[in-house]
């Protein structure tokens, strides 16, 4: 088990994971993409189950972005219902084995009942400091930083911000994971080694690792897998001296 090999004082405080292949999973398989989606969701409790018992401090997963409302109107509808039916059902699991919930994205184009479900998912959760599970729904990361750049120059405009004392650390304030630390490593599923807009700005440092593995055949294996060879990695962040995993 590769769950025994990870060395704890070594985890990367933040893994964040662009869920990619359940249409092709489920074309391998002669069903229809939903069926991918659905299969999915048993990855992603799987995969937040895994990260709490591991000790991760903050996991992300990347459930739907700014660019997937150009999916047929069927498609975007399953979707829709699948957070709802993970909202709902895990719920309580959820409040009580201390996940702390938020969602990072843009809530105005998704329908009210979902977003009044997001937030009351994010209340109950709110005091809770085990794992952060942020869901990233309609979620991009070039309007993440437009958001951004829209609240700073409206705290500009009002005295509250000053444009000549903004930092990496004060912007940062005005993302939607403020507060949080920055992803030590960011995991594609599904064999494409592309970021497609996923946290432009968190992952400047970030290591990156892609497996094949399509999202519904995605494992706690896997993922212990893939932070044991992380713990082998050495990063610099821009300078000479070798700092092995996490900061
Ligand atoms: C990308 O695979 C996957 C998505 C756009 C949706 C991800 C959603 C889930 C895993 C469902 C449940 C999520 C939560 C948070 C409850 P794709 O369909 O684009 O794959 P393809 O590239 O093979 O077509």
């Amino acid at each position: 088990m590769y769950k025994d090999e990870i060395d704890t004082d070594k985890l990367p405080q933040h893994v964040a994971i662009t869920m990619d292949g359940n249409g092709r999973w489920a074309k391998s398989k002669g069903k229809f993409r939903v069926f991918g989606h659905q299969s999915g969701v048993k990855a992603v409790r799987d995969t937040v189950e895994g990260a709490a018992e591991i000790g991760l401090k903050y996991i992300t997963l990347y459930a739907f972005s700014t660019e997937n409302w150009n999916r047929t109107a069927h498609e975007v509808a399953s979707l829709m219902k699948l957070f709802r039916g993970y909202m709902q059902s895990k719920f309580l699991q959820l409040v009580e084995n201390n996940v702390k919930v938020i969602f990072l994205g843009d809530p105005n184009p998704i329908r009210k009942v979902i977003v009044d479900q997001m937030q009351k998912l994010e209340q109950a959760t709110e005091k809770n400091d085990g794992l952060t599970l942020n869901i990233a729904l309609n979620y991009g990361g070039r309007d993440e930083i437009l958001r951004a750049v829209q609240k700073f120059g409206m705290d500009a405009s009002t005295g509250k911000a000053n444009p000549k004392d903004l930092t990496v650390e004060s912007f940062e304030k005005y993302l939607d994971t403020k507060g949080q630390k920055n992803p030590d490593l960011i995991i594609r599923t599904a064999g494409q080694q592309r970021l497609s807009n996923f946290l432009l700005w968190q992952i400047a440092y970030s290591e990156l690792y892609f497996t094949k593995t399509t999202w519904p055949d995605f494992s706690v294996e896997e993922l212990s897998q893939i932070l044991v060879e992380f713990d082998q990695r050495g990063r610099t962040f821009g300078g000479n001296t070798l700092r092995y995993s996490r900061i």
